[in-house]
C-alpha cells in the first residue's frame, strides 16, 4: 500500500493513496457532509455537491467525494468558503423539496434534514417553482414520491448493482429530470422484483415501503384473532433501530414488544421453516431418486420468485413448488391451527413481520390462498414494527426477555433460524437430507462450506453415503443470473442451489433498518463493510444455542404430519404447504 502526505485544516496526515478527499478524511477523523456518494463508491456521481472542500492543486473547490488525494495537498474542510458552499448547496435542494416532514415516513432518518442541520442550511432561502411530483403507490411493497427526491441516484446504482437489472434510471433532463422505472411507469408495470434495496439506500422519503401499519390497527381493533409471526432477521436488526450494536440479539424483547402492541398469539416464523425444510428436503430428495427438475431452485424468496417469473420463465419447473415459510405457517394457522383452537378461519388475521418489502406483495399472489383464505393478511417490516413499538410509548431496551407461545407451533430449531442469512436455507435442507439419506445425523452439524455473507456464488460439493449432492448460492439478482443462465445453456452441474433477492439474504433485505453511518456515531467505521457478518453472526450464535438444530427433530412439526397432514409432500400437505409459478411477459422493451 503506498502512501501520501496531505494536510487536512493544517494537521500534517499519511493516507492511502488512491482513496478520495472524503475517505481520507474519514480516515483521519474528519466526517464531510455527503449525501449522494454511498458506500465506499457504490454510487458516486460527484452530483449533490454537498461534499465541497477546498484542495490544493485543484481549481476552485472540489466534491470530495470523487477528487483523489495527491501527495503534498491541504485540505481545508470548515474554511468560510467550502462551508458556505457545502450550505448553499443544501439550500438549494431544500428549495425543491416537499418540507412536508411530519408526515413523511423517513422522519428521524433522513439524511437531507441530517446535512442541513450539518451545514446550517436554513429553510426558504431560495423560493421559486418546484419541479413536476411523480407519486407511484400502485406497487403492493412500494411507494415513489418524487417530491422528496434529490436526484442522488443511489437508488439507481443499487438497482443496477444488487441485481444487474437497471429498473430504475433518471428521465428526462435538467430542472425535469426524475427518478423512474422506463417511461414513468408504475413498479408494477415494469419488471421490478420489489426487493426494496432502493428504499435501504435512499437517503430521503421518496422511496418507501408500503406501510400496512394501519391495516394492523385496524384488525386489532376489530376483534379479530391477530395471530403475528416474526422471521429470524428479524430478531438480528431490530435493535439497531434501538441503538444496540450492529448484529445484537433482541428476540426476547421483540416477542415482549409483540405482545405489548396487542398480538393475541406471537409465534417464531422458524416453525414455518422446519417445516419448509421437511417439504423441501423430501421434495429434493424425490427428484433424485425418481427424476425431476434439477437443479431444483428454493423459492422463500419472493423477490427472488418475481425475478424468475419475469425473466425465466422457462425455468420454474426448476422452483420448489414449497411456499415460503411464513405463507406456510399462515396457512397451518388458518386450517389445523384453527381447527385445534375451535376458531373460524374467518375470524383469524394473520400478520407476518419480515425484513423483506416483497412479502407485501407476495401475500396478495392469488395462489396463496387456501380455502377461500388469504394465507397471510398484513406484512410490516422491521422497521414498521419498530415505529409502531415508538408510536406505543415502549422503551423497547427496558423490555423484559419474552417467550413465544409455546401452544400448537411454538417449537423450533436452530436448522429454521439460519434460514435468514444467505446460505442458511441450503444449510439447514441438507442437515435434513443428510439424514433421510444415511439415518445418521450430519457430523459435524454446521456446514460452513455454504457459508458467506458477500453477494457473490457460493458452490460446495458433498458425498453423502456415495450420492454426490453439488449446490450452490446465489444472493442477489446479478449473481443469480450467471447459475441461471448455466442451467438454460445445459451446463449446470449443480442438484440443488439456493437464491436469495437481497445480496447477503434476509438479514440485508429491503425491510431492515437503514445503516447509515452518520447516524450511527457508536458503530466503528467499518460498519457499511460489516453489518451483513454481525447480523449473521447473531442468527448463527442462535443455531449454536439451540438443543434441536435439524428440522426434522422439531417435536410439533412431527406432531403436525401425524395428526393432520400425514407425511411430507403427501395430497394435503400439497394442498396446504405447495404453490404454483406463472411466467409473467411484456415488459422485454424495458429491460
Ligand atoms: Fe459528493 Fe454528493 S456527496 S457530490
Amino acid at each position: 500500500m503506498s502512501l501520501v502526505n496531505i494536510k487536512i485544516e493544517g494537521q500534517p496526515y499519511q493516507v492511502e493513496a488512491g482513496l478520495t478527499i472524503l475517505e481520507a478524511a474519514k480516515a483521519c477523523g474528519y466526517e464531510i457532509p455527503s449525501l449522494c456518494a454511498f458506500n465506499h463508491g457504490e454510487c458516486n456521481q460527484g452530483s449533490c455537491r454537498v461534499c465541497l472542500v477546498e484542495a490544493t492543486g485543484a481549481r476552485g473547490l472540489v466534491a470530495s467525494c470523487v477528487y483523489p488525494v495527491n501527495e503534498g495537498m491541504e485540505i481545508k474542510i470548515s474554511s468560510p468558503k467550502a462551508t458556505e458552499a457545502r450550505r448553499r448547496s443544501v439550500e438549494l435542494m431544500l428549495s425543491n423539496h416537499n418540507k412536508n416532514c411530519q408526515q413523511c415516513d423517513k422522519n428521524g432518518q433522513c439524511e437531507l434534514l441530517h446535512v442541513a442541520q450539518v451545514t446550517g442550511a436554513r429553510e426558504g432561502v431560495y423560493e421559486g417553482v418546484h419541479s413536476e411530483t411523480h407519486i407511484d403507490t400502485l406497487a403492493p411493497g412500494l411507494v415513489r414520491d418524487t417530491s422528496k427526491c434529490i436526484l442522488c441516484g443511489r437508488c439507481i446504482a443499487r438497482c443496477s448493482n444488487a441485481h444487474g437489472m437497471g429498473i430504475l434510471g433518471f428521465e428526462n433532463r435538467g430542472f425535469a429530470t426524475f427518478v423512474s422505472p422506463a417511461e414513468n411507469r408504475s413498479f408494477v408495470d415494469s419488471p421490478c422484483i420489489q426487493c426494496g434495496q432502493c428504499v435501504n439506500v435512499c437517503p430521503t422519503g421518496a422511496l418507501m415501503e408500503q406501510s400496512e401499519i394501519a391495516k394492523v390497527d385496524a384488525a386489532i381493533k376489530s376483534g379479530k384473532h391477530v395471530i403475528v409471526q416474526a422471521a429470524p432477521a428479524v430478531r438480528a436488526a431490530i435493535g439497531e433501530e434501538f441503538d444496540n450494536p450492529v448484529g445484537t440479539p433482541c428476540t426476547g424483547k421483540m416477542i415482549a414488544a409483540l405482545r405489548r402492541l396487542g398480538f393475541e398469539k406471537v409465534y417464531d416464523v422458524n416453525f414455518g421453516a422446519d417445516l419448509t425444510i421437511m417439504e423441501e428436503g423430501t421434495e429434493l430428495l424425490n427428484r433424485l431418486t425418481n427424476g425431476g427438475a434439477l437443479p431444483m431452485i428454493t423459492s422463500c424468496s419472493p423477490g427472488w420468485v418475481n425475478y424468475a417469473e419475469y425473466n425465466y420463465g422457462d425455468l420454474l419447473p426448476h422452483l420448489s413448488s414449497c411456499k415460503s415459510p411464513h405463507e406456510m405457517q399462515g396457512a397451518v394457522i388458518k386450517s389445523y391451527w384453527a381447527q385445534e383452537k375451535g376458531i373460524d378461519p374467518k375470524d383469524i388475521f394473520v400478520v407476518s413481520v419480515m425484513p423483506c418489502v416483497a412479502k407485501k406483495a407476495e401475500k396478495d399472489r392469488e395462489q396463496l390462498v387456501t380455502n377461500g383464505n388469504k394465507d397471510v393478511d398484513a406484512v410490516i417490516t422491521t422497521r414498521e414494527l419498530a415505529k409502531m413499538i415508538r408510536r406505543a410509548g415502549i422503551i423497547f431496551n427496558r423490555l423484559p426477555d419474552e417467550d413465544w407461545d409455546q401452544d400448537i407451533m411454538g417449537d423450533y430449531t436452530g436448522a429454521g433460524v439460519i434460514f435468514g442469512v444467505t446460505g442458511g436455507v441450503m444449510e439447514a435442507a441438507l442437515r435434513t437430507v443428510y439424514f433421510k439419506l444415511t439415518g445418521k445425523e450430519c457430523e459435524p452439524i454446521e456446514i460452513k462450506a455454504v457459508r458467506g455473507h458477500d453477494a457473490g456464488i457460493r458452490e460446495a460439493s458433498l458425498d453423502i453415503n456415495g450420492t454426490t449432492v453439488n449446490v450452490a448460492i446465489a444472493s442477489g439478482m446479478k449473481s443469480a443470473k450467471v447459475l441461471l443462465d448455466e442451467i438454460r445453456e445445459g451446463k449446470s452441474k449443480y442438484q440443488f442451489i439456493e437464491i436469495m433477492g437481497c445480496p447477503g439474504g434476509c438479514i440485508n433485505g429491503g425491510g431492515q433498518p437503514y445503516v447509515r453511518s452518520c447516524f450511527m456515531p457508536n458503530e466503528a467505521d467499518d460498519i457499511l463493510d460489516t453489518y451483513k457478518e454481525k447480523r449473521a453472526q447473531a442468527l448463527y450464535s442462535e443455531d449454536e444455542r439451540q438443543v434441536l438444530r435439524q428440522s426434522h427433530k422439531n417435536p410439533q412439526v412431527a406432531e403436525l404430519y401425524e395428526k393432520y397432514l400425514g407425511e411430507p409432500n403427501s395430497h394435503k400437505a400439497h394442498e396446504l404447504l405447495h404453490t404454483t409459478y406463472a411466467a409473467r411477459e411484456g415488459f422485454n422493451d424495458v429491460k
